[in-house]
């Protein structure tokens, strides 16, 4: 029988920890306020806006919301962000990504003062993270690991294969998973032979960005599967990179989408907030 990992109960634990944490700092007088630019009206990230605020407000940090219009320019959005960079009240900054095509995203991220940078996004904090310094660490690979370690999982000695190699997750949750001790193979669009690769792991991260790409012909008998995917399917239900049905009874564990790792990139977005006042 395999356990499904429950994303949602365990970002429960971890918010309600931090508005314990909150609680305590505010007894202190010292207060966290997160920025969240949102450009243009994409409905996805709408929702995902609107839950990162609805988590600040449980947790007891205060959100000061910028919606922009689609035709933002580059430059009044740059503009924006070196305000928030100069705001002594402002502890984090979010850009929701994706952002319209004619603003250049890397450029955003980098304009985002790297001890605001709550993200993990920026050059400095990605470079701490590969050389082990202090930095903000991506929120969705953070929350895996947690995942993992509150799930009672080990990683050190285990050979961790990550599909993807994104800014975002791949890359991070391999250096993540290195920093765990694991032994960790990063596969991508141009690896041949995937399943050979995939089959030797003890822990199988997918963040492919394909509707359920992954079937038991990629998975080792008692794996631990982690599915970072979240797609609509032809039938409007939710589903991850991983076919779920036919993997989880090879497996010994896996997260479920939806409530897998999603809940834990804003239970992580919020721990960041924290730690930028600690
Ligand atoms: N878009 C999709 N995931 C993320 C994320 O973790 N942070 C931001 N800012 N935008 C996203």
């Amino acid at each position: 029988m395999y356990q499904i990992i429950d994303g949602k109960k365990i970002s429960q634990e971890i918010k309600d920890e931090l508005r314990d944490k909150v609680a305590d700092l505010k007894s202190q007088g010292k207060d966290i306020c997160l920025a969240v630019i949102q450009v243009g009206n994409d409905p996805a990230s709408s929702v995902y806006v609107g839950n990162k605020k609805k988590a600040c407000a449980y947790i007891g940090i205060e959100s000061l919301s910028y919606e922009l219009a689609e035709e933002t320019t580059q430059q009044e959005l740059l503009d924006l962000i070196e305000k928030l960079n100069a705001d002594s009240k402002v502890n984090g900054i979010l850009v929701q990504l994706p952002l319209p095509k004619h603003i250049d995203e890397e450029k955003v991220i980098q304009a985002i003062a790297p001890e605001k940078d709550v993200d993990g996004f920026n050059e400095k904090n990605v470079g701490a993270l590969c050389v082990g310094s202090k930095g903000y660490v991506s929120c969705t690979p953070l929350g895996i690991i947690q995942l993992l370690k509150r799930s009672g999982i080990e990683i050190a000695g285990k050979h961790c294969v990550v599909i993807g190699r994104s800014n975002i997750v791949g890359k991070p949750m391999s250096l993540l998973l290195l920093r765990e001790n694991g032994t960790v193979t990063v596969c991508h669009s141009r690896t041949k032979d995937i399943r050979e690769i995939t089959k030797q792991a003890d822990i199988l991260v997918v963040a492919i960005g394909k509707p359920e790409f992954v079937d038991e012909s990629y998975v080792k008998d008692g794996a631990v599967v982690i599915d970072v995917g979240i797609h609509r399917d032809e039938n409007n239900k939710l589903c991850g990179d991983v076919d779920f049905e036919k993997v989880a009874p090879h497996t010994s564990a896996i997260t479920p989408v939806p409530g897998g790792v999603g809940p834990m990139t804003i239970a992580m977005l919020m721990y960041n907030c924290v730690s930028s006042v600690e």
